[in-house]
């Protein structure tokens, strides 16, 4: 039976996939850059899976680390004991995060999801201890991810991953997103003026929240759902100071963008940003072991300890040894090979600049509208008429095919869907991992081309 008259029916497995409507290729090695499958494929994975690789996979050490805390002591509850790695990494973080997070504490969870839920029931608390009891509400953007379960979903804005589930979620104000290629406003001064009047409309959406307002939660760069936005000029500083004028909480949700993957420790040193939590997951632990982290600064810590001394939350497996361990030896990795440095695009010999390159070089395609992004995250844009930026009709999925034409070819890539108004505009995301070279780089891009050519 070929792969096209293969039913949902013939697709079944006891495994229950995210798709009836594929097959999966099954997964069996990993090195550097590469998986193979069981049939010997090789694939050049051009967007860390889903943005998770900033180090390469097969790294001994990593593997060796979590080894040797297993059988050491695979386990502990929180509740009854902390541990060395697990102190030992949340310093090493919080140095990692910078000045503004001295004295602040990281709580470690098994990812991204589970991260954004602590940190918005960590702004609430906040909020509750220094006497704001009305303060509940987390504000946050339309075309935004921040999560698969309920909690992340309400405060998400991707159309598609929330429709069916929204009688489920309890909503709060949704603001807009600057989106420079299609921008709302007159895009004067390189799109200065736009991203001041979406910070007021945060500051809108803070009043009439009407003493409610808790906390801003934001990707300061657009993760899958627009694909490597990066904010205006001026944008996020403005954000950072209404939200302190008004009293709410900043979450910057750099689960994708966090520990070096645009070429800074964190995406928001790009804009000069303080958060007052800070939340990652995905490049922590490099997809070695599932792993999230919450940053809280010293305020926010100190709000808790000082008032009732004990944060509500938990889940069995936060702050697993196993887990730490391979995020601490992925963030040792990093540094020792210094693949922040290696993921700056603006730097000259990286990784970075040679992406930034080779990817630019895909606007002289008929169907590529835009290409953006900064370190090793970049969105390409595709839209059916460059003039005029009107997109392919959705049903034709023209990224799905553009991503289908590249694993035919041995490239995994990230197609989305949905960038202009949650349904219509195809995108692709890419972010492999820092050590990829330029070679490996060229090939990559001259498959995409060859894949993107094919489905136009
Ligand atoms: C910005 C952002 N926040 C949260 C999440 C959810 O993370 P996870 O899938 O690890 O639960 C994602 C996942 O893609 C993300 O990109």
């Amino acid at each position: 039976m070929t792969k096209s008259t293969l039913t949902s029916q013939d697709l079944r497995t006891p495994v229950l996939r995210r798709s009836f409507r594929k097959p999966y290729p099954a997964a069996v090695r990993g090195e550097g850059v590469y998986v193979w499958d069981a049939d010997g494929k090789r694939y050049l994975d051009f967007s860390g899976s889903a943005a998770v690789n900033f180090i390469g996979r097969g790294v001994r050490e990593i593997s060796d680390a979590m080894v040797e805390q297993a059988r050491q002591l695979e386990f502990v509850h929180t509740s009854q004991f902390t541990t060395p790695v697990a102190e030992e990494f949340a310093q090493e973080l919080l140095d990692f995060a910078g000045d503004h997070f001295r004295g602040g504490a990281v709580y470690f969870t098994c990812g991204g999801s589970e991260s954004v839920e602590t940190a918005l029931k960590l702004a609430r608390q906040y909020q509750v201890e220094i006497g704001e009891t009305k303060r509940h509400r987390v504000l946050s953007r339309n075309q935004s991810y921040h999560g698969a379960t309920l909690g992340a979903l309400a405060v998400s804005g991707n159309r598609k991953r929330r429709e069916i589930y929204l009688p489920m979620v309890r909503e709060f104000e949704h603001i807009g997103m600057p989106y420079c290629y299609r921008c709302a406003f007159d895009c004067t001064e390189s799109c200065y003026n736009c991203g001041q009047q979406y910070a007021a409309e945060l500051e809108r959406a803070i009043e009439a929240a009407n003493g409610e307002a808790a906390g801003f939660i934001f990707e300061p760069m657009s993760g899958a759902t627009l694909g490597a936005v990066t904010p205006p000029p001026g944008y996020l500083q403005a954000v950072a100071e209404i939200c302190r004028r008004h009293g709410v909480l900043l979450i910057a949700d750099e689960v994708m963008t966090g520990i070096g993957r645009t070429g800074r420790n964190f995406a928001v040193e790009h804009w000069q940003v303080a958060p007052d939590i800070l939340i990652t997951a995905k490049g922590i632990s490099s997809g070695y072991a599932p792993l999230g982290a919450v940053i809280a600064s010293k305020k926010v810590v100190d709000a808790i300890a000082a008032g009732s001394a004990a944060f509500l939350h938990g889940f069995t497996y936060n702050a697993h040894p196993i887990s730490v361990a391979a995020g601490r030896a992925v963030l040792g990795r990093i540094q020792s090979l210094n693949l922040v440095h290696a993921a700056d695009s603006d730097a000259e010999g990286t990784a970075g600049s040679a992406l930034k390159k080779a990817l630019e070089g895909l606007r002289d395609l008929e169907v590529v509208g835009d290409v953006r992004g900064l370190g090793m995250l970049w969105g390409v844009e595709f839209v059916a008429d460059k003039k005029t930026k009107t997109p392919f009709p959705p049903e034709q999925g023209f990224s799905a095919r553009v991503g289908q034409g590249c694993l035919r070819r041995g490239l995994l890539v990230y197609p989305m869907q949905g960038s202009v108004d949650g349904v219509a505009g195809d995108h692709l995301l890419i972010a492999p991992p820092a050590v990829i070279t330029a070679e490996q780089i060229s090939w990559a891009v001259e498959q995409l081309c060859a894949a993107v050519k094919e489905s136009t």
